[in-house]
């Protein structure tokens, strides 16, 4: 399954940029992360060492996420898969911030740490930390043979490829997609999540990658769209529950790649402070496809109108009250709640590629910013 890849031999191919390239991938990437860890006769989930970690769970107090930037989101959208599916308390921190505050940790607790690379300092300086503490480790990272990997109790691999664009785009998704297996697999373990919903989950699972496919295809939409805030000088992003995560993740794309401020926000948290800045120079992008808080979010959407404030709204198809409220529309296939963020993230992406691409920004290697942080 691991093949040793010289990264050169890696190519754009007809792509533009290895980040579009990389984008385009994950209908691929996808399936090899979620098929690697899903039999195909039947809907079992398979992970090394899941029947010893399945043992820990049953006496693990908590979960405690360590991880750095955009894996750092994915460990967000972790925090609500495993709290909702399998009741075990979770806590997600900056790996640099876990580190240097002398944190408990305690030998009942399971550190998981997330990282594209495996090698990025903080997040091995927490997990190495943790490991002296006594609690079991289990790293999902991208690298086969990357420290983390032969450092941790357990590695959990995503099966995304190399990914040669700074800013991660497949390495995210494919780690959202094993944080949604090991999800299941701790919730049934636990007698918390039913068969029924269980296989249900797994059954849309199983079809998100054609429904990545079919996200992909509105790229040119959204290149349309974002030619529209080329001048902008910085861009507000809500989003809630699970899809709060992926509100920052997309906000970070855009500084990380465009270097237009932005900033993501819980969408309700928005009266305690951004509203103060919203008028016809901030626009603002909404992720509205959560059914849960669908109205809520209509009316955030509503309080952005009447400031005069633009919105570019992240809704499922066939929805029409947001749609209609909104300046404009980025549309994907409708999913359970908790299947979201996977395809939420794509527009999210490429609004950020094309924006940076628009203004002459260096996509691939944007300036001051490393693939892999190794140093502190
Ligand atoms: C750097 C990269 C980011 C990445 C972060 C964490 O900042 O530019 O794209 O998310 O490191 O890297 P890791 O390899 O641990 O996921």
């Amino acid at each position: 399954k691991h093949i040793d890849l010289d990264m050169n031999m890696v190519t754009k191919g007809e792509y533009e940029h290895f980040m579009l390239k990389e984008i385009f991938e994950q209908p691929n990437t996808i399936a090899n992360t979620i098929f690697s860890h899903l039999s195909d006769n039947d809907d079992r989930i398979y992970f090394e060492g899941l029947e010893e970690l399945k043992k820990q769970l049953s006496k693990a107090r908590r979960i405690i996420i360590v991880a750095c930037g955009t894996s750092w989101h994915s460990g967000l959208i972790g925090e609500y898969l495993i709290e909702e599916l399998a009741r075990v308390p979770v806590e997600v921190e900056y790996a640099s911030e876990f580190r240097y505050r002398n944190p408990i940790v305690r030998e009942d607790d399971i550190v998981l740490a997330i990282s594209q690379s495996g090698e990025t300092a903080d997040t091995l300086a927490a997990l190495r930390y943790s490991k002296e503490q006594g609690a079991t480790t289990f790293a999902v990272c991208n690298v086969y043979g990357s420290s983390m990997a032969r450092e941790c109790d357990f590695t959990a691999y995503t099966y995304a490829g190399v990914e040669i664009g700074v800013a991660s785009t497949k390495a995210f998704t494919a780690q959202v997609a094993v944080l949604t297996m090991l999800a299941i697999a701790m919730g049934v373990e636990n007698n918390i999540l039913d068969d029924n919903r269980a296989v249900a989950l797994i059954t849309e699972l199983r079809h998100i990658p054609e429904l990545v496919e079919k996200t992909l295809q509105t790229d040119k939409a959204i290149e349309k769209i974002a030619k529209e805030f080329l001048d902008v000088n910085s861009f507000l992003y809500l989003g809630r529950g699970i899809n709060f995560p992926i509100a920052l993740e997309g906000a970070l794309k855009l500084k990380e790649i465009s270097y237009i401020h932005a900033e993501g926000y819980p969408a309700a948290e928005m009266k305690h402070g951004p509203i103060a800045m919203i008028d016809e120079s901030l626009p603002t992008l909404i992720v509205g496809t959560n059914e849960a808080f669908y109205e809520k979010i209509v009316s955030n959407a509503q309080e952005v109108k009447a400031r005069k404030g633009t919105i570019v709204a992240v809704v499922n198809e066939g929805d029409t009250e947001l749609a209609a409220m909104a300046d404009y529309v980025l549309t994907v296939p409708k999913v359970d709640e908790l299947l979201q963020p996977i395809l939420v993230a794509i527009p999210l992406h490429l609004f950020s590629y094309h924006i940076a691409v628009m203004k002459g920004c260096n996509v691939d290697q944007p300036r001051n910013l490393a693939k892999s942080v190794t140093v502190e």
